[in-house]
C-alpha cells in the first residue's frame, strides 16, 4: 500500500495566478498556520517561475511543492517545455499531469499525458494524474468510459510504477464553477477507478477529488471511503481556506 494512503493528501493548484509579493504573503500564511500531522500531506503546485520562491519558503517546513505540468521529453529541442529533471532540481516532489485545462487548451491527448507521467517517474517525481468527464459526457452517460480510458492510458505506460502515482478525479463541470460533485458522485467514480485498478492487478493509489473544493465541503468529501484527499484550485489562493481544507 502506498504510504500516501494512510491519511489525506491535499494539493493546492495555483493555476496561472500569483506574483512575487502576493506569493510571499500566501506562502507565509500557509507556513504559519500549518501544524505537521502524520495523517496529512500538504502540497502546493505553483507556476514554473515561482518554484524557487516556493522552495525557499517551504524547504524547512512539512509542506511540499510541485509544478503544474512537465514535458514528456527528457531534454533537447523542445522550446518552451520544462523537463522532470529540472523540476527535480528545484526540489519538486509532485507534478500535475493531464489537468483538464491542459487537455482542453493545449490539446494534450491521453498518450501525451501518459508520456508526462512516465517522464515524471523517471526523475522520482510523483505524478498527480488528472482525469474527469465534461458535462456533455456525464449527461450522455459516458463518465465511466471517459475516466476508464484516461486512467488506462497512463497505467499501461507506467506499469508497476503506477504505485508511485496519484490519481485526481476532477469532473470538468465542477472546476471553478462553484458546482461540486456531491460526495456520493465523487465516491461512485472513485470506487469505479479503485475497482478498475484492482481488477487489472494494479496497485492501490491515492485518489483525490478536485472541483470547487472548499472548507465547507471538504469534510463530507473526505468522509467517503475512496476519497483520499483533494486537488484544490481557487481555494488554494487563500491561506486560511486552504488550511481549513487541509485540516478537514
Ligand atoms: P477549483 O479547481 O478548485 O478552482 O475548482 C480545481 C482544479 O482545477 O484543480
Amino acid at each position: 500500500m502506498s504510504d500516501l494512503l494512510r491519511g489525506k493528501l491535499v494539493v493546492g493548484n495555483w493555476k496561472m495566478n500569483g506574483g512575487g509579493a502576493a506569493n510571499a504573503v500566501l506562502l507565509a500564511g500557509v507556513v504559519a498556520g500549518w501544524q505537521a500531522r502524520a495523517d496529512r500531506e500538504v502540497v502546493v503546485c505553483v507556476p514554473f517561475p515561482y518554484l524557487a520562491q516556493a522552495r525557499d519558503a517551504l524547504a524547512a517546513t512539512p509542506i511540499a511543492w510541485g509544478a503544474q505540468d512537465v514535458s514528456g521529453h527528457a531534454a533537447g529541442a523542445h522550446t518552451g517545455q520544462v523537463s522532470a529533471g529540472m523540476l527535480a532540481e528545484f526540489g519538486c516532489r509532485y507534478v500535475l499531469v493531464g489537468h483538464s485545462e491542459r487537455r482542453q487548451e493545449c490539446g494534450e491527448t491521453d498518450a501525451v499525458v501518459a508520456a508526462k507521467a512516465v517522464a515524471a517517474r523517471r526523475e522520482g517525481l510523483i505524478p498527480v494524474v488528472c482525469v474527469g468527464e465534461t458535462l456533455a459526457e456525464r449527461d450522455a452517460g459516458q463518465w465511466q468510459a471517459v475516466v476508464t480510458r484516461q486512467v488506462d492510458a497512463v497505467v499501461q505506460r507506467l506499469g508497476a510504477d503506477s504505485a508511485r502515482a496519484v490519481l485526481a478525479y476532477e469532473p470538468v463541470w465542477a472546476i471553478g464553477t462553484g458546482r461540486t460533485a456531491t460526495p456520493q458522485q465523487a465516491q461512485e467514480v472513485h470506487a469505479h477507478l479503485r475497482a478498475l485498478l484492482c481488477s487489472a492487478g494494479g496497485p492501490e493509489v491515492p485518489m483525490l477529488y478536485g472541483g470547487s473544493v472548499k472548507a465547507a465541503n471538504a469534510g463530507a468529501l473526505f468522509a467517503q471511503a475512496d476519497v483520499d484527499g483533494a486537488l484544490v484550485g481557487g481555494a488554494s489562493l487563500d491561506a486560511a481556506e486552504f488550511l481549513a481544507i487541509a485540516g478537514a
